[in-house]
């Protein structure tokens, strides 16, 4: 079995700390629940509503990919905690690494509502994208995000990331419709 991973992040200033760690079969049940949202569709660009038991498929759609570099490979996902004991309450992911270039994108949500707004994505950005470029040696961390998910973009420049490219009507949404999408970047 795989060593199981447990990352740490803490904002010196508010003590407030997140973690990372690989989640267990329940704990992605915990969060297809949380994820049965609809105004979720509207800020990822797609639905990620699942029945309780479609884990791998809910891991599967956090995993994909949309960047030109990007490959099919393993992702590497973790659940963000508040509490290593408790459930998680959302989730970071590592996907379409390619190990040639030495790139990835990431994605980040916090899914449970209680816990929005309070740091803790930006926490947990910052320690998926370290661990990106200490652990995995990667170069270059891209993004995609919907140019209407204002938070996201926020949180994705404050962690240093700069907007390499606004791709007009490039994101098919669940209802049929093409969404304007912004790619970001963080290069080591
Ligand atoms: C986007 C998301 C991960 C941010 O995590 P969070 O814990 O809610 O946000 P944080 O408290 O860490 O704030 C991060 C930055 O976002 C911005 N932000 C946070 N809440 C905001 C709000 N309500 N309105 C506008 N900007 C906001 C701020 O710039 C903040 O930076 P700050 O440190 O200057 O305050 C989270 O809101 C989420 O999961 N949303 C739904 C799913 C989603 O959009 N995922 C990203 C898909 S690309």
């Amino acid at each position: 079995m795989d060593r199981k991973i447990i990352l740490k992040q803490e904002h010196r200033p508010t003590k407030i700390t997140v973690f990372l760690a690989s989640m267990e079969d329940s704990h992605i049940r915990h969060l297809i629940k949380l994820a049965r949202d609809p105004s979720l569709v509207d800020l990822l660009g797609w639905n990620p509503s699942f029945e309780p038991d479609e884990t791998e498929e809910f891991t599967e759609a956090i995993s994909a990919f949309a960047l030109p570099y990007s490959r099919k490979s393993q992702p590497v996902v973790f659940g963000v905690y508040i509490d290593t004991e408790d459930f998680p309450v959302g989730y970071a992911v590592l996907k379409g690494l390619n190990m040639d270039l030495l790139t990835a994108e990431v994605g980040v949500a916090i899914l449970d509502l209680e816990y929005r707004s309070k740091g803790f994505g930006r926490l947990a950005l910052k320690r998926i994208v370290q661990y990106g470029f200490d652990e995995l040696h990667l170069k270059t961390i891209g993004a995609t995000i919907l140019l209407s998910n204002k938070t996201s973009i926020n949180m994705t420049k404050r962690t240093g990331f700069a907007v390499r490219e606004i791709v007009r009507d490039s994101w098919p949404m669940p209802d049929g419709s093409m969404a304007d999408m912004v790619w970001m970047e963080l290069t080591r």
